[in-house]
């Protein structure tokens, strides 16, 4: 049977981040903080916030229009649209059927994915497997987020950490390599290190939801820190188990790019020399699930990724989730 399954590639990829550019320097006049604690902290020097008139949604559409055009694709020809957000336009309906809108791609079916800043991963291995069994000829998978509008601009312990923006990647069946394995997991014991408390079926938006400050980002950062390390080493080298590959095989490493200081220690657990690590953190800050697509999407564009090289996508976030994902770049 698994023979059979036919092999899924990324083919087309874009990005997109809003033109507003949030400096460290401009935080030290919003709460006490200084650009020398962010920088020596986090390695963030700046972030992108989005427009009044920009959603998750449209930030989507904007990134998906370049991973068309990569793709030498018209969106009328998508089979069907992921979209990867915690910050979706609203409750319901989907953010993907508002990108589907946007783009016209009425041939497609849309669903969302909520796996925070593992979404893009998830999306992907999803992707892929209606892909390989060939239920769907092709699929767009975006991580769109604009956390501007959940994040606590009075709290210094998370607003210095947050962007917005969006990454998509197109996918299809490819003559050679590939997704060659993936790694998903998730531990909804540890859901209160990271969360939005109200706004859902539990605690529904009130005033004192409002006046609480509920409908904004909650982190244990310090736990949530140290958890990060070990999760996502082990998720990427679990992930390249499956595919009967080691860490030397890897030629370009996209993590999430949530801190340097956890990138760092993670380079440091799995032996990775930094030169083989896409870093873009200090110019986004956290995008949630659009950090990994952005990263790929930049990392593709500067040359970093040749055809053949294997490429690993690693992620995590709040669930807490967790995903890796092994490509080949196809030749
Ligand atoms: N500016 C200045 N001081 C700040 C600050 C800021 N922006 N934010 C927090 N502080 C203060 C704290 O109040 C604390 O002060 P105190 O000792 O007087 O209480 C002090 O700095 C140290 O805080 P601590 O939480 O121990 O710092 P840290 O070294 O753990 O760094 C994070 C904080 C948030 C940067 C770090 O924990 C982190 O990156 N965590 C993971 C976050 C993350 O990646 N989340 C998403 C995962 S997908």
């Amino acid at each position: 049977m698994k023979n059979k399954q036919k092999k899924i590639g990324i083919v087309g990829l874009g990005c997109y981040v809003p033109k507003k550019v949030l400096t460290n320097k401009d935080l030290e006049g919003m709460v006490d903080t200084s650009d020398e604690w962010i920088t020596t902290r986090t390695g963030i020097k700046e972030r992108r916030i989005a427009a009044n008139n920009e959603s998750t949604s449209t930030l989507a559409a904007n990134a998906a229009h370049e991973a068309l055009k990569n793709a030498k694709m018209k969106p009328e020809d998508l089979d069907l649209v992921i979209v990867a957000t915690i910050t979706p336009d609203m409750p319901f309906p989907a953010t993907s059927c508002l990108v589907q809108d946007q783009l016209k791609a009425k041939n497609a079916a849309c669903f969302d994915v909520s796996a925070a800043c593992a979404g893009f991963v998830y999306g992907l291995v999803m992707a892929q497997q209606f892909l390989a069994n060939g239920v769907y000829k092709n699929a767009l998978v975006i991580g769109s987020e604009k956390l501007s509008c959940v994040t606590d601009w009075k709290d210094r312990n998370t607003c210095v950490l947050f962007g917005d923006g969006a990454g998509a990647a197109v996918l299809a069946p490819v003559e050679d390599g590939g997704i060659l394995g993936s790694y998903l997991g998730s531990n909804g014991s540890l859901s209160d290190l990271l969360m939005i408390p109200a706004g859902g079926s539990k605690r529904p938006a009130s005033k004192e939801t409002v006046d609480n400050r509920e409908h904004f980002i909650k982190m244990k950062g310090n736990e949530v820190f140290k958890l990060a390390v070990k999760i996502m080493s082990d998720a990427a080298c679990n992930a390249l188990k499956q595919c009967e590959l080691t860490v030397d095989d890897i030629d370009c490493f996209i993590p999430h790019q949530a801190n340097m200081r956890i990138l760092d220690a993670v380079a440091r657990k799995m032996h990775l020399p930094l030169d083989k690590i896409y870093f873009n953190v200090a110019n986004y800050g956290n995008m949630s699930s659009a950090s990994t697509a952005v990263a790929l999407c930049e990392a593709y564009n500067a040359g970093r990724i040749k055809p053949g090289d294997v490429v690993v996508l690693d992620a995590f976030g709040a669930g807490l989730v967790w995903g890796s994902c092994v490509i080949q770049w196809q030749k």
